[in-house]
């Protein structure tokens, strides 16, 4: 097996462990090999009845603090707690669209309705805040480096990402401060990256952007907008909980 087939194949596994445990999802191992078999599904019967049940396929990934991902490089899957809910929903319906070219997040959106992933956004946008923790502070926690400091400047990512890169001047553009920085630097690459079938982001505002930077810039980038404190969590939780409810 190539590299390429070899990573999508342990995606696979990773993502047939994670829907398990959801109750009428799709294989995801057929939907992560070949997004256009997924494509072919009928969605309406697939989707699940109860948030609890539309949330189990996430949780063993995005509930477990530190899980990594190793597609298309090893790195932490991202933290969705706090998010705001339109950006989730948009991301949700990027990767439903296929403008976001993520395999198995590809393979995931597909089994969801509309409603299901406004239901899912709402449930993680509020997952870990609110007991008794102050949203996340107008001033950064820490200062950038000078060299940071110039590319923040350069594409004026606050004039979008808001205060403390916290608080996003739309409510379906994301909060970044605080998120796994190894996550934040796939991701950025990702809106940098054409014609490839499994790899890319064709967000204009974002491709515009990440393009004028070297990958050692964005790496920068990265690291410094993970380092700081924001609201962004992933809230541990067990599989089972919903369900016992
Ligand atoms: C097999 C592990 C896995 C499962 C299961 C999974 N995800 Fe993901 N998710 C990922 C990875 C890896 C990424 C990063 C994809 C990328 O690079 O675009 C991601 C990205 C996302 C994003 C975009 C986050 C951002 O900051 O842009 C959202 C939203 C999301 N997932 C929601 C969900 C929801 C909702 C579910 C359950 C219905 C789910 N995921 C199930 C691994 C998973
Ligand atoms: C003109 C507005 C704008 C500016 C300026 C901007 N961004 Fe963005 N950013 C967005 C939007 C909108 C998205 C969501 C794109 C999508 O849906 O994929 C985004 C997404 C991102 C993401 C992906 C987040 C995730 O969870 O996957 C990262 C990382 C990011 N921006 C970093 C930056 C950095 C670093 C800068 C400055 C160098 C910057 N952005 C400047 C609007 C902007």
């Amino acid at each position: 097996m190539n590299k390429l087939l070899s990573t999508l194949f342990a995606l696979a596994v990773a993502s047939a462990t994670g829907f398990a445990h959801a109750q009428a999802a799709p294989a995801a191992p057929a939907s992560a090999a070949q997004p256009a078999a997924a494509a072919a599904k009928p969605a309406a019967p697939t989707s699940p009845a109860s948030l609890q049940a539309k949330v189990a396929m996430c949780l063993g990934c995005h509930n477990i603090v530190g899980y990594q991902a190793s597609f298309p490089e090893v790195h932490k899957v991202p933290k969705l707690g706090g998010q705001s809910a339109g950006y989730i929903e948009a991301a949700l319906n990027a990767y439903k669209g296929g403008e976001r070219k993520h395999p198995t997040m590809r393979g995931i959106a597909d089994a969801l309705s509309d409603q299901d992933i406004k239901d899912i956004a709402v449930h993680y946008s509020k997952q870990g805040q609110g007991e008794g923790q102050a949203a996340a502070a107008d001033k950064p926690s820490r200062e950038p480096s000078p060299q940071v400091a110039a590319l923040l400047q350069k594409a004026a990512c606050a004039s979008c990402h808001g205060a403390n890169l916290s608080k996003p001047i739309a409510p379906n553009y994301p909060k970044i401060a605080g998120q796994h920085s190894d996550y934040l630097f796939v991701a950025l690459k990702a809106y940098k990256t054409d014609n490839n079938a499994a790899v890319g982001r064709s967000n204009g505002v974002m491709g515009a952007i990440a393009k004028q930077f070297s990958n050692a810039e964005l790496k920068a980038l990265a690291q410094y907008v993970g380092s700081l404190e924001g609201d962004l969590k992933t809230v541990p939780e067990s599989r089972f909980h919903g369900a016992s409810h």
